[in-house]
C-alpha cells in the first residue's frame, strides 16, 4: 500500500493547491492505491443542480477486500480491534485482521443463507461489540446495504427507519449494557417489527443472556446459524456507485432522512482522511469513542481504520462508569496513542474534576481529536493541558453524516492549531462562505453560511428513496453549492471556525436532533395542543432542548405532566431527545400568517430576555410577556 500521507505544512499547501487545480488527478492517484476488481473509466461526473455526483464510474470493487483481504498476506496477525468491555473486570477481546476476515466471511454466509443479496437493505441494531462491526462488514461483503440504528433509539424510531428503507432483514442482539443499565434490544426490536412487514428474518446475537422472544421462522440465533454455513465468502463485485450504506440523520423538517453513501468514493475518502488527519501509522493504537450507530463510528471505527490496516480500540461502555476515569483507564491499559472524542464528553469529564485523571498514565498519547460540535476554548485547553499534557496536537475535525468523512481539520502535528478552530480544509475540499443574498464572501475576517463548491468522493449521493428531498435540503439554498446548514467564520489567517447550525437542527451532546421531530413527539402526548422546541446553550451538552408546550387545560399536576411528556418523547424517539426544560404556555408567538417566531423563543430560552427584538408584527404580542415571565432558568 503506497501512502498519500502529508508530512509537512508546506507539503499540505502544495497538495491542497494541486487538489483544487486538478481534483480528478488528485483523487485518481489516491484511488489507485486501493484494490479494484476493475479500474474505473471516468474519475468524476457531476452537477449540483439535479444533483448528480459520480466518482470512479465503471470501477468494480468490494470495500471489504480493501478492509480485510488485502492486509492478510503481510499483516494478517496485526490486531484490528481491541475490544474493551463495559465492565472493566470483564475480559478484553482482540481480533486480528485474519480473525476478523474469517468472522466476516462466515457471518456473510449466514446472511446469504437467509436470502440476503446485493442491494437488499439490512437494519443493524446492536450494542458496541465486535459483532456490530462484523455485521456491518458482512453486509458490505455481499453487497447488501446496511442501515445501522443507534442502540439508544426507541421502537418507534427504528420502525420509521426500517419502513423507509424497506429492510428485509434485521441483525440485533438480545440486549446490551451501558454503564449500569441493561438495554433489552431484542424486545425493543420486537415492538418495532410489529410495524414492519418488510422484515422477513431476524438474526439475534446472544450478548447479555436475557430471555428473548424468538419467533419461529423469523428469528434465528447468530451462533447457531454460524455452525450451519461454510467459511469462504467471495466478495461481491460492486460498482463504484453502488450503495454501500444508508444512515439516518435528523434535518430541520420531517422525519430523519437516509443519507446514502456509495462504495468507491466513500472508501477512498474514509481512508485518505483517516490516515492524514490522524497521521496514522502502525503500531499506533487509535481509540475513537463514538458509537458505530453514528457516522463517526462508521468512518473512524469501521472503515477508515480498517482500510488503513490500523489497530483500534472499540469500547462498549460510557465515559462515566464505573467512574469518570474510565477513558483514562482505557488509554493506560491499551497504551492508546490517539484519542478521538466529543466535546460533550470532555466537558462532562472536566466537570468531575482532575482527581480521575491525575494518577493515570497517559504518556502513550501523542494525538487528540474532537468531533461532533464546536469545542469551547475552556474544554480545548483542559483537553490539551490535562490529557495531552501540553504536547499532543488536537485535531478539531468538522464534518457531517452527509460528508462521509472529515472535511475541515488540522492535520495532526502539521497544521498549527488554534483553540476552537477546525482550521483549514483538507486537500480536495473547497469550502466557501455565502452571505444572505447568496453571494460568496471573499477574503478573510468574514463570516457566513458554510457551503462546499466542488464535489469530493465521500459526499452524500441522495437521501434514500427521495432524491428531491436531497436536492431541496442541500443543493437548492444556493446555486451550484452544497449547503452544510452550519454557520462559520474565517479569520484573518484564513482559519475556519464553525459557529453552529443555522437551521432548525440542535446539537445535543454531539447528536443531531431536529426541532420538528421533538415537537411531533410532544404533540403526540394526550392533552398537548401544540409545542415549539428550540436549543439553548448547555454547559455540558453544548445545547439543551427547551420546549414550550400548550396544553388543552391547565395540568392539575404540572410536574407529573412534564414527566409524562418526557416519557412520550423517550418512547417516540429515544431518551436522547428528551427536553431539558418544559415551559407550559397559553400561546406561542406567531406572525399573522401563523408562523412561529422561533427567534423570540430562542432568546427567551437563552435567558436573554432584554433582546427578544421587535414583537410588533406578532398576532398577539402580549404572549411574549407571559412567556418571559414563565421562563425556566
Ligand atoms: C456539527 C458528525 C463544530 C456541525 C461528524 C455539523 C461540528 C454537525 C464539528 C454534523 C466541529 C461536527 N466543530 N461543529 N468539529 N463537527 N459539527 O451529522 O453542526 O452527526 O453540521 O456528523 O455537527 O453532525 P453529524
Amino acid at each position: 500500500m503506497s501512502s498519500f500521507k502529508i508530512s509537512s505544512f508546506e507539503e499540505y499547501q502544495q497538495v491542497y493547491k494541486k487538489s483544487v487545480e486538478d481534483p480528478e488527478g488528485f483523487w485518481a492517484d489516491i484511488a489507485d492505491t486501493f484494490r479494484w476488481q476493475k479500474k474505473w473509466d471516468q474519475v468524476l461526473d457531476w452537477n449540483f443542480t439535479e444533483p448528480n455526483v459520480k466518482w470512479f464510474t465503471g470501477g468494480k470493487l468490494n470495500i471489504t477486500e480493501n478492509c480485510l483481504d488485502r492486509h492478510l498476506e503481510k499483516n494478517g496477525n496485526t490486531v484490528a480491534y481491541i475490544w474493551e468491555p463495559n465492565n472493566p473486570n470483564d475480559q478484553t477481546v482482540k481480533y486480528t485482521y485474519r480473525e476478523l476476515y474469517e468472522k466476516v466471511c462466515r457471518f456473510a454466509n449466514v446472511l446469504k443463507k437467509h436470502g440476503a443479496k446485493k442491494g437488499d437493505r439490512i437494519c443493524i441494531y446492536m450494542p458496541m461489540i465486535p459483532e456490530l462491526a462484523i455485521a456491518v462488514l458482512a453486509c458490505a461483503r455481499i453487497g447488501a446495504i446496511h442501515s445501522v440504528v443507534f442502540g439508544g433509539f426507541s421502537a418507534h424510531s427504528i420502525a420509521d427507519r426500517i419502513q423507509d428503507a424497506q429492510a428485509s432483514l434485521v441483525i440485533t442482539a438480545d440486549g446490551g449494557v451501558r454503564g449500569n443499565k441493561e438495554i433489552p434490544l431484542k424486545s425493543v426490536m420486537d415492538d418495532a417489527l410489529e410495524l414492519c412487514p418488510s422484515v422477513k428474518k431476524v438474526i439475534v446475537y446472544t450478548k447479555i443472556k436475557t430471555p428473548a422472544y424468538m419467533q419461529r421462522g423469523r428469528d434465528y440465533w447468530w451462533d447457531e446459524e454460524l455452525a450451519t454455513v461454510g467459511a469462504d465468502c467471495p466478495a461481491e463485485p460492486m460498482d463504484s456507485e453502488d450503495t454501500l450504506f444508508v444512515l439516518y440523520t435528523s434535518g430541520s423538517t420531517g422525519k430523519p432522512k437516509g443519507v446514502l453513501h456509495t462504495c468507491g468514493g466513500y472508501m477512498v475518502f474514509a481512508q485518505y482522511t483517516f490516515e492524514n488527519v490522524f497521521q496514522y501509522s502502525q503500531p499506533e493504537i487509535f481509540f475513537c469513542t463514538a458509537d458505530i450507530g453514528w457516522i463517526t463510528g462508521h468512518s473512524y471505527i469501521v472503515y477508515g481504520p480498517l482500510l488503513s490496516g490500523a489497530t483500534s480500540v472499540m469500547f462498549e461502555g460510557i465515559p462515566t462508569w464505573p467512574d469518570p476515569g474510565r477513558f483514562w483507564d482505557i488509554v493506560q491499559k491499551h497504551r492508546v496513542t490517539t484519542l478521538y472524542t466529543a466535546p460533550t464528553a470532555i466537558r462532562s469529564l472536566m466537570a468531575s474534576g482532575l482527581k480521575h485523571v491525575e494518577k493515570k498514565d497517559l504518556s502513550s498519547l501523542t494525538k487528540l481529536g474532537s468531533v461532533g460540535e464546536p469545542i469551547n476554548e475552556e474544554a480545548w485547553h483542559w483537553f490539551h493541558d490535562h490529557i495531552g499534557k501540553g504536547n499532543c496536537p488536537i485535531v478539531d475535525t468538522w464534518w457531517q453524516t452527509e460528508t462521509g468523512g472529515i472535511m475541515i481539520s488540522p492535520i495532526a502535528g502539521i497544521t498549527p492549531t488554534k483553540p476552537g478552530y477546525a482550521t483549514l480544509p483538507l486537500p480536495g475540499i473547497q469550502p466557501c462562505l455565502i452571505d444572505d443574498k447568496g453571494q460568496e464572501i471573499e477574503g478573510n475576517g468574514v463570516s457566513g453560511n458554510l457551503c462546499i463548491k466542488f464535489p469530493w468522493p465521500g459526499m452524500i449521493r441522495t437521501t434514500y428513496g427521495d432524491h428531491e428531498r436531497c436536492r431541496k435540503t442541500y443543493f437548492s439554498t444556493y446555486e451550484n453549492m452544497y449547503f452544510t446548514g452550519d454557520g462559520c467564520l474565517r479569520d484573518e489567517d484564513g482559519y475556519y471556525r464553525i459557529t453552529g447550525r443555522v437551521d432548525d437542527v440542535i446539537n445535543v451532546s454531539g447528536h443531531r436532533i431536529g426541532t420538528a421531530e421533538v415537537e411531533n413527539a410532544i404533540n403526540m402526548h394526550t392533552g398537548v395542543v401544540e409545542s415549539a422546541v428550540v436549543g439553548y446553550p448547555h454547559d455540558i451538552k453544548g445545547q439543551g432542548i427547551y420546549a414550550y408546550v400548550i396544553t388543552e387545560k391547565t395540568p392539575s399536576d404540572a410536574n407529573l405532566m412534564k414527566q409524562d411528556i418526557l416519557m412520550t418523547v423517550s418512547r417516540i424517539i429515544g431518551p436522547i431527545a428528551k427536553p431539558d426544560k418544559i415551559q407550559f404556555v397559553s400561546g406561542l408567538p406567531k406572525t399573522r400568517s401563523g408562523k412561529i417566531m422561533r427567534r423570540i423563543l430562542r432568546k427567551v430560552a437563552e435567558g436573554d430576555l432584554a433582546n427578544v427584538g421587535d414583537t410588533s408584527t406578532l398576532l398577539d404580542p402580549a404572549i411574549v410577556d407571559e412567556i418571559k415571565a414563565g421562563v425556566i432558568a
